[in-house]
């Protein structure tokens, strides 16, 4: 049976450069902790990285960097944390948001994140209503985000249009799919990056990776550096994709 065309990812090797690049920014707590500071130090440092990174991300020319903020996982977290990490994202959209209305840049959210407190709600509304019009560098929060809640909306969904008439089920097929999730006006992920050493995807865009290049850094995510975003790019770049095919 021959398969349906897919959507052209990025051809690894030749030295390409990924269009989409994600990154499970992990590590903040073991950071703090080798210091003897509190957890929230990390996080801070932390945001200090996002900054390096997004802006190394631009020089670059990746048209689209997709970060792990907050999973629909680390509401398991003590309360006293979860207040620093919204803390810490009030502080970087009321500090970051004119620099990236400044640089073109198009902010996006994926994840639920109307389940944040109405304040941060109103603030992320804002800073995507600021960022609409520009046409530059794609930059995606991950708020409340976890893949299976995506999948299981995405079903839902075409579940109820189905039962509304709008569509057959037999169109129910991996583009109708990709068209509800939270990332369907993005470029494939071609790149994902998760610091800390640690070996796993924590439920983050498992649709999407089915073909990404999968870059482990032992960096702790405070530490990671424009060299170390350009290490991972230069990997992608050396390796070579099939997609399944030789
Ligand atoms: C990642 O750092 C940041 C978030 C999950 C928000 P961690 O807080 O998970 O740091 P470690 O894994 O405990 O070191
Ligand atoms: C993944 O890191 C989530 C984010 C980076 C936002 P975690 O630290 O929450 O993941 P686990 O719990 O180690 O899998
Ligand atoms: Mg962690």
């Amino acid at each position: 049976m021959p398969l349906p065309a897919k959507a052209p990812e990025t051809e690894g090797g030749a030295g390409a450069l990924p269009r989409h690049v994600a990154i499970i920014m992990d590590g903040n707590g073991r950071w703090a902790k080798q210091r003897f500071l509190p957890r929230i130090a990390g996080h801070r440092a932390g945001v200090e990285a996002v900054r390096r990174v997004t802006r190394a991300a631009r020089t670059l020319g990746i048209e689209a960097l997709t970060l792990y903020a907050f999973s629909s996982e680390n509401w398991r977290r003590p309360d006293e944390e979860i207040g620093d990490l919204m803390g810490l994202l009030r502080i970087f959209i009321r500090s970051d948001l004119d620099e990236m209305v400044r640089e073109n840049v198009r902010l996006r959210v994926i994840g639920n994140y109307h389940r944040f407190s109405a304040d941060i709600v109103a603030m992320v509304d804002d800073a995507l209503a600021r960022t609409l019009v520009n046409d530059g560098p794609i930059l995606v929060i991950a708020l409340n985000y976890g893949s299976h809640a995506e999948l299981a909306a995405a079903a839902r969904d075409l579940a109820q249009q189905a039962i509304d008439g709008k569509i057959d089920v037999s169109a129910i097929d991996e583009a109708a799919i990709e068209r509800q999730l939270d990332t369907s006006d993005l470029p494939p992920l071609d790149l994902m990056i998760r610091t800390s050493g640690e070996h796993r995807l924590s439920n983050f865009l498992l649709w999407q990776a089915a073909y990404a290049e999968l870059h482990f850094a032992e960096t702790l995510w405070p530490d990671f550096d424009e060299a170390a975003l350009a290490e991972a790019v230069a990997s992608f770049g050396r390796r070579q994709r099939r997609f399944g095919g030789l």
